[in-house]
């Protein structure tokens, strides 16, 4: 066993990338709660759910939108008898995604956001090993606004629920509680992630309408993040993260957009099994998740697909990058280009990650890349080369010396 072990490699595999602040390819649901002939809940907005869950081997992460096929449910309600107001769509094979309003009769806010997943539904979630419907549910998600006026927000914003295997990410949000009457009103509540786009020069959201030349950040930060499992470190990964994403809003137009992951800003979650390790960074805009797997022959091909969910998500399950030793930690302090998709890649820099076999928080003996070894290599020929020089001129003085040494005693 351990023979083989020292042998076992460590496979990366970028599978899933959700860019969210592209609305143009997202669907926008229409959804209105009555009672009687009264409107109370008007909503516009595109979500997409993230779900991770269990096959036999690991976990997988679906990514499903709402579309715009959802419809209210009976048991959305208006509040008017005690309880709150409440939006319930539902959607697929039983799933459904649920939004409680309270109000303090000033301002209005949504309190929690509560998904439903049938894990029976095989279609979305391929290999389950469950079949249950599972709930889970969040605390305030930020949505706040003044009664009688209209929330709005083009941004994405993401919630997470149930510990982090769900998230949602809202964009393009038109909405209204609590409604005076059956229209949006006039005014309006911006949300805050709008106002800083709207003052900050560089464009951030609509990509359809802004300009195509792509604004390129300098060098990403290092993040440095890690997951926990049952109290103990299981995976570490500290790298500098950039996204190149081209995308076609409309047939004429390319976007291309270089994106920095913000260490402070990115939120790390992900899971570890004995074969698999899931690591996902997500902050407003992006959900970007890597799936590591421990592959017992050297050369086998992990190939787990995905589905891909949407035109603005990019997965793929067959990449074969950061790929080291079992027991050591893999380090790559050069740039590294990560081909994703056509339309997405992944630049990543000052790397060191350990997905398996984490002990005490900390890195096990790090493997250098290629690359390093490689760029090592050019200061070594260079000194190489000098001490050679340097013999040659040695043994050039040494044999000039000798000669007219010799020279000097024949007369
Ligand atoms: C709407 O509600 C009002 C009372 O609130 C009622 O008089 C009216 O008949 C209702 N209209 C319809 C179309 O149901
Ligand atoms: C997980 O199991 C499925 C079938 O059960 C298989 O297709 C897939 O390749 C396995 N993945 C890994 C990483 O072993
Ligand atoms: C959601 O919030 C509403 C209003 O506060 C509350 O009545 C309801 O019970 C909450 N639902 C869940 C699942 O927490
Ligand atoms: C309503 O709640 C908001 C914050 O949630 C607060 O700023 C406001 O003062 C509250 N208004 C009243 C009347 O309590
Ligand atoms: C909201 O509008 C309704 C109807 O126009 C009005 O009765 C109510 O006082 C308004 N509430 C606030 C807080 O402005
Ligand atoms: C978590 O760790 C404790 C003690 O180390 C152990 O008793 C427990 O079974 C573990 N739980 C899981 C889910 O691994
Ligand atoms: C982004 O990707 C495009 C095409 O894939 C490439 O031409 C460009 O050089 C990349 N830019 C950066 C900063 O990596
Ligand atoms: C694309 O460009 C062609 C000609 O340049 C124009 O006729 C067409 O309307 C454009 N289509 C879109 C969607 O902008
Ligand atoms: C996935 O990655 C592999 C290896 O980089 C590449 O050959 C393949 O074309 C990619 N798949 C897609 C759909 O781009």
């Amino acid at each position: 066993m351990a023979a083989s072990s020292s042998r076992a490699v460590l496979c990366a595999a970028l599978l899933f990338f959700t860019l969210l602040g592209y609305q143009s390819s997202a669907e926008i649901v229409n959804l209105e709660v009555k009672e009687g002939n009264s409107t109370c809940i008007k909503a516009e907005f595109s979500a997409q759910i993230s779900v991770v869950y269990s096959v036999t081997n690991g976990t997988k992460t679906v990514s499903m939108s709402l579309p715009a096929t959802a419809s209210v449910s009976n048991d959305s309600s208006c509040g008017g008898s005690g309880g709150a107001p409440r939006l319930v769509a539902t959607f697929g094979e039983g799933h459904s995604l649920s939004l409680g309003f309270t109000s303090n009769g000033s301002q209005y806010r949504v309190d929690n956001v509560t998904v439903v997943y049938n894990l029976n539904d095989s279609a979305t979630f391929p290999e389950s090993t469950s079949a249950d419907r599972v709930t889970v549910t969040t605390a305030p998600a930020g949505i706040v606004a003044g009664i009688n006026t209209t929330y709005r927000c083009e941004s994405a914003s993401t919630v997470t629920l149930g510990g982090g295997g769900v998230n949602v990410s809202f964009s393009s949000v038109r909405m209204e509680a609590y409604m005076p009457g059956s229209e949006f009103s006039v005014n309006e509540t911006v949300c805050t992630a709008d106002r800083a786009a709207s003052t900050t020069p560089v464009p951030k959201t609509s990509a359809a309408t802004t300009a195509p030349a792509p604004t390129v950040p300098g060098n990403p930060e290092q993040g440095k993040y890690n997951i926990t499992n049952n109290g103990s470190i299981c995976l570490l990964a500290h790298m500098a993260v950039q996204l190149n994403i081209t995308v076609s809003p409309s047939q004429n137009k390319t976007v291309q957009e270089i994106v920095n992951l913000q260490p402070t800003l990115t939120k790390s979650t992900g899971s570890c099994e004995p074969s698999s390790a899931t690591l996902v960074l997500t902050d407003d805009r992006t959900n970007l998740s890597f799936s590591f797997s421990l592959l017992a022959v050297v050369w086998s091909d992990a190939g787990v697909m995905f589905r891909l969910p949407e035109a603005f998500t990019a997965s793929n399950g067959s990449l074969d990058y950061l790929r080291g030793t079992l027991g050591r930690s893999y380090v790559c302090s050069a740039e590294q280009i990560l081909p994703v998709v056509r339309s997405f890649s992944l630049n990543v820099f000052r790397v060191h990650v350990q997905p398996f076999g984490v002990s005490g928080d900390q890195f096990e003996t790090a493997e250098e890349c290629q690359l390093d070894e490689d760029n090592m290599l050019i200061p070594i020929i260079v000194g190489a080369a000098l001490a050679g020089l340097v013999l040659i001129v040695l043994i050039a003085y040494l044999i000039g010396r000798k000669r007219s040494h010799a020279g000097y005693q024949t007369i």
